[in-house]
């Protein structure tokens, strides 16, 4: 054999078969991770609270806003929950012979912190932002389902990457016409979306995220999007 073709031959195995393995290996973690549920999508989990709090009652029937209680999600990366001091606004006078208002009252007296339970939660290695959605018009109901016609608060939605890159590939495509069935249609072309989509296309029709304006193209591709 030529030293040509030994140096070939040395290219090949030490360092083109090895870069394909590992581009073969990284395409089958992200179609693995984008496609298939895991121990983050507890859709359905819905703890009991510590309190029996109502968004039901408090949203729904008696109409507070949810920047209310969750106004950092329009200014920061966080939602967060609000401190007892949110609760005493009407508490201090509303329903004070109640045995559930009492605990608001002890936590508030004795300084002490309500433990609500942990619902919705990402793992440490990606990184969402409220306040980027929020301005964009993407709406709560969008991500957590109809809060305000919940008693018990429930995850909805699987928080997987598959379900992130739905919703950018959508949005993707209503950059190029607003229209959500135009858009709908064109991201659907690819067959293996297509299997995502179907199982919940309504939960995109008459939300606010549609109607919002002001739209850029969402990076699908570039991981350090959201893992950095
Ligand atoms: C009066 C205050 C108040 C209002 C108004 C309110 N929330 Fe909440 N929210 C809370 C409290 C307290 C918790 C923690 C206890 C619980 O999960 O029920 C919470 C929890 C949540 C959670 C789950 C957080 C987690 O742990 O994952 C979501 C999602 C949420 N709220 C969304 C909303 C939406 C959407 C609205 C408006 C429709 C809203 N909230 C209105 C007080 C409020
Ligand atoms: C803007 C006013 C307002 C705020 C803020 C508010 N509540 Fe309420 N809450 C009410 C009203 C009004 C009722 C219904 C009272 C009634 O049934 O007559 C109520 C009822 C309740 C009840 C049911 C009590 C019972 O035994 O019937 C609980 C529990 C409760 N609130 C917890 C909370 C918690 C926890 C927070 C803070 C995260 C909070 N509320 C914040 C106004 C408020
Ligand atoms: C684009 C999807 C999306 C939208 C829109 C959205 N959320 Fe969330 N929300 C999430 C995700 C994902 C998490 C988990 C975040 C994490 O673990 O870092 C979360 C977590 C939360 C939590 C738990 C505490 C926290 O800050 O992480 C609350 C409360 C909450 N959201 C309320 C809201 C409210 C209220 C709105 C509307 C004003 C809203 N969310 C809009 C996706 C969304
Ligand atoms: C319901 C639709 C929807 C869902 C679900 C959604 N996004 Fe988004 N996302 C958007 C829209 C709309 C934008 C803004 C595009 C623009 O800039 O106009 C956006 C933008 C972003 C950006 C860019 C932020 C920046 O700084 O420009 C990141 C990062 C992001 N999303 C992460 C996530 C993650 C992580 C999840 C899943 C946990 C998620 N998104 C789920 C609609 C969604
Ligand atoms: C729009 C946001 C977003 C982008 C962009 C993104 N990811 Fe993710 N990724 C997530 C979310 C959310 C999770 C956690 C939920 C899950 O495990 O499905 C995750 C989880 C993962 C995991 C862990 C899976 C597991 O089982 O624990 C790996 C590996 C991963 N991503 C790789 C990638 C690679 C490689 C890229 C670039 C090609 C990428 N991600 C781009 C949102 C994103």
């Amino acid at each position: 054999m030529s030293t040509l073709g030994k140096k070939l031959d040395f290219y090949a195995f030490k360092i083109v078969v090895p870069l394909l393995g590992i581009a073969l290996l990284g395409a089958l973690i992200l179609g693995y991770v984008a496609f298939f549920p895991n121990k983050f999508t507890d859709v359905g989990y819905a703890p009991t609270q510590p309190i029996a709090y109502s968004h039901k009652l408090h949203a729904g029937d008696l109409k507070i806003s949810c920047f209310y209680c969750h106004g950092n999600a329009e200014k920061t990366h966080k939602a967060g929950i609000p401190s007892t001091q949110v609760c005493m606004n009407c508490h201090s006078v509303v329903k004070r012979d109640s045995p559930e208002v009492q605990k608001i009252i002890d936590s508030f007296e004795n300084n002490k912190p309500i433990e609500w339970v942990r619902i919705h939660q990402l793992p440490d290695f990606v990184h969402f932002k409220h306040n980027v959605h929020i301005q964009k018009g993407v709406s709560c109901f969008d991500c957590h389902g109809r809060v305000d016609k919940m008693e018990v608060v429930r995850q909805e939605k699987p928080l997987s990457m598959g379900w992130c890159f739905e919703c950018h590939r959508i949005q993707n495509e209503l950059v190029k016409s607003p229209r959500l069935e135009d858009a709908i249609e064109r991201a659907t072309k690819d067959e293996a979306f297509l299997e995502q989509l179907n199982h919940n296309i309504e939960n995109y029709k008459g939300t606010t995220w549609v109607k919002g304006h002001d739209r850029r193209a969402c990076v699908i591709e570039h991981c350090s999007y959201c893992h950095y």
